[in-house]
């Protein structure tokens, strides 16, 4: 199935200039830019798009580090873009993730991870609204 997943290049990653090289990643794998865009978040939107982590006890710290400086946010299209996007990250502490995975690549810890994807159909549903209106992708797609 053909599915969009939101992807995010944290502030580790912009700041250390890896932006192309995280996207030629995904786009070697074949999945499609289809939005793209550099913002900073305030930490009041950062708390709003990792809501559903409020409980966690890194949630303060995760906010506050999503907001600390500029992230690039990106709308991928492709086959089970999802679950491939998942994969190509690797696991969310880079001392379990994958060879030849981003995070093992480039991420420096479990909070500065490099990047973010979408978990979930439903993850995705909200998180591509957050940052993109519908007249942005269906320009772009
Ligand atoms: P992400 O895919 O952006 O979704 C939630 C984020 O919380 C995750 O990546 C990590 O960066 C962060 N995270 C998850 N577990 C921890 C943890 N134990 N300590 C700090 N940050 C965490």
């Amino acid at each position: 199935m053909i599915e969009r997943t939101l992807v995010m290049i944290k502030p580790d990653g912009v700041e250390r200039n890896l932006i192309g090289k995280v996207i030629s990643i995904f786009e070697e794998k074949g999945l499609k830019v289809i939005a793209l865009k550099k913002v900073r978040l305030s930490k009041d939107q950062a708390k709003a798009f990792y809501i559903v982590h409020k409980e966690r006890p890194f949630y303060e710290d995760l906010t506050n580090y999503m907001s600390s400086g500029p992230i690039v946010a990106l709308v991928l299209e492709g086959e089970n873009a999802i679950k491939r996007v998942r994969e190509i990250m690797g696991a969310t502490d880079p001392k379990e993730a994958a060879e030849g995975t981003i995070r093992k690549l480039f991420a420096i810890d479990k909070e500065k991870n490099t990047v973010h994807g979408s978990d979930s159909p439903e993850s995705a549903a909200k998180e591509i609204p957050f940052f993109f209106s519908e007249y942005e992708l269906i320009a772009l797609s």
